[in-house]
């Protein structure tokens, strides 16, 4: 199943993102694919949003991984752009699904190994300078009824 929407800000997407998080149940995973500067990490900080993460979410391009615990349920977020062609067996998978948090993976294709059938796919198109089509797409009932 998947859901559509069009977003016309970063702070709508930011918005979505936070319903994300209060929708998905412990363990989630979320793949976000789409371009560079498509809103990737702006939909990740609207997770963190919903989680309650006071600390300031910051592309981990440079550190590959980042765990936040300072929210109702921890946040693991991994962006795996760097791992192109490098060998992607560096113990991401005993993080990926981290049963009591949601993990988001920017550039899942990256460490395709690594990422469960189960996880839910966001996809995020630039329609133009604020436009953004966010399709996500996944077999949770429940995450996507509670996006309404
Ligand atoms: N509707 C929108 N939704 C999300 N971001 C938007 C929107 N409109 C404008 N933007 C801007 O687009 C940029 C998105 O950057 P962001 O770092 O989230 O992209 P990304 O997909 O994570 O890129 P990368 O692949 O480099 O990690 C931000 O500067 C954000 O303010
Ligand atoms: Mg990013």
């Amino acid at each position: 199943m998947e859901k559509v929407f069009v977003s016309n800000s970063a702070e709508e997407t930011m918005e979505l993102g936070k319903k994300l998080a209060l929708s998905a149940s412990n363990g989630s995973v979320f793949c976000f694919t789409g371009d560079l500067g498509a809103g990737k990490t702006t939909l990740v900080r609207g997770i963190a949003r919903g989680l309650n993460i006071k600390s300031v979410v910051q592309s981990p391009t440079f550190n590959i991984m980042k765990i936040y615990f300072d929210g109702i349920k921890p946040l693991i977020h991994i962006d795996a752009y760097r791992l192109a062609d490098v060998n992607t067996d560096i113990g991401l998978d005993e993080y990926i699904g981290y049963e009591t948090g949601l993990t988001v993976i920017e550039w899942p294709d990256f460490i395709k190994e690594l990422i469960p059938e189960t996880a839910i796919t966001v996809n995020i198109i630039n329609l133009g300078e604020n436009q953004r089509k966010i399709t996500i797409i996944s077999d949770d009932q429940a995450l996507l009824g509670g996006l309404q």
